[in-house]
């Protein structure tokens, strides 16, 4: 008999006071200024002080080795019943077990297309986990290896505060547009309201899709990702306003009527780290240098830059530049170093100098892995994702009028 786990104590909405999450406060928790940062004991990496999700005794003390060898003994058991995705930012000791790996984009398209898989493991963040419950088979099992994987970004915008400002809104010829990074009622949201979710590799057709159904949009909860959509669409700053789930009734009707687009109060901080300063210097170092970066940095940032898009993008770019080329990167570490690694014949880096992998990807240890990989052998499914049948009904409708872009 197939028995389930449900995970306690986890809760990717805890918000202190001043409306910062608890996932924003964390993610500076594994910077370091070590050039070669590398997984270590489960045990070692609890002492960061950043919420893990409890873990059997056991898998705390497993070196790396003991690990890598569970998951791939592991893995030829469970056969192709059970298929791992991992997201470009996992660390380099969980993607090599991963079958597929992509952007978000990519990674919710094959969700939606491998129906032969019985168990999908997720190895990426909660928002993707949850996407690719939605746009599997109902006969298939999503599990995300670790409940404390979420995303500060996505913690930004809760049902709540986005159901209010829908109230506020919903009169004004507006249409609502969610960035893939966001909880699943705030994409049913947008599947009940003629709205639409979209990814950092499909937010212009995105805008296109909301702008032939209304005046408006309102764009959660990457501030950044929408600004520097709406200025390539040739939108002007003064036509956007920045909704503030805090204050909002800083925003006048006034202001909404002379606006083109609401931008959500959101950000990563992960990207927001990447300035001017560094683009300048890695351009005084090497003139031929091309700057190439994620559409969730600032504006000054990405207009300066040589090459935009998604992680996907980024991996492509580096993939078919010439040898002897040099890329300096503004995402996420992870997928830097392994770019890096995989090309040494290019000259490829991260734009800042000090090392910090987003903190709640950077929570899938491969102990987690091996955990959930194990439960599922002992026919136990540990952390599966579920989302109620009515969030599920109307989210997946803002995520296929997404994926029929
Ligand atoms: P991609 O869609 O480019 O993979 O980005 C996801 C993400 O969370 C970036 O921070
Ligand atoms: Fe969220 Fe930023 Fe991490 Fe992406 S990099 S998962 S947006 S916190």
């Amino acid at each position: 008999m197939e028995r389930q786990i449900v995970p306690q104590g986890i809760t990717s909405q805890d918000i202190v006071p001043q409306g910062i999450p608890i996932t924003e406060l964390e993610q500076s928790a594994f910077c370091t200024t070590e050039g070669n940062f590398r997984t270590r004991t489960l045990q070692e990496e609890f002492r960061t002080g950043v919420r893990w999700q409890r873990i059997p005794a056991r898998y705390m003390r497993l070196s790396t080795d003991d690990i890598k060898i569970g998951i791939e003994t592991a893995k030829e058991a469970l056969g192709d019943d059970v298929l791992i995705l991992g997201h470009h930012y996992q660390r380099e000791d969980v993607i090599e077990h991963s079958d597929l790996q992509g952007d978000s984009f990519l990674l919710s398209k094959l969700a939606s297309e491998k129906r032969a898989a019985k168990v999908i493991v997720f190895c990426g963040v909660h928002f993707m986990a949850e996407t690719a419950e939605i746009l599997s088979s109902s006969k298939q099992k999503v599990i995300l290896p670790n409940m404390a994987a979420g995303c500060s970004m996505a913690d930004m915008a809760s049902a709540k505060q986005v159901e209010d400002a829908w109230d506020i809104l919903k009169d004004k010829d507006v249409i609502p547009v969610t960035y893939m990074n966001s909880i699943a009622e705030i994409k049913a949201l947008c599947g009940r309201n003629e709205g639409i979710v979209c990814t950092s590799s499909n937010a212009k057709e995105a805008f296109d899709y909301a702008y032939s159904k209304g005046k408006r949009i309102l764009f959660i909860p990457d501030q950044h990702l929408g600004r520097n959509t709406a200025l390539d669409y040739g939108i002007l700053e003064e036509e956007m306003v920045l909704w503030d789930p805090y204050r909002p009734q800083a925003i006048s009707d006034k202001d909404i009527e002379l606006s083109k687009i609401i931008l959500w109060k959101g950000h990563c901080s992960v990207h927001t780290r990447f300035s001017v300063n560094q683009v300048e210097e890695a351009r005084a170092a090497d003139p031929n240098v091309n700057i190439l970066v994620h559409p969730e940095c600032t504006n000054d940032v990405v207009s300066i830059a040589d090459y935009v898009g998604s992680t996907e993008y980024i991996k492509n770019m580096v993939e078919k530049a010439p040898v002897g080329s040099s890329w300096a990167i503004g995402t996420e570490i992870n997928l830097v170093k392994r770019l890096a690694h995989t090309y040494p014949e290019k000259n490829v880096f991260c734009l800042d100098e000090m090392i910090c992998p987003c903190s709640t990807m950077y929570r899938v240890h491969p102990a987690y892995l091996l955990w959930v990989l194990e439960g599922l052998i002992a026919g136990i499914v540990i952390n599966q994702i579920k989302v109620d049948d009515s969030v599920q009904l109307y989210s997946k409708i803002a995520l296929e009028r997404m994926l029929a872009l």
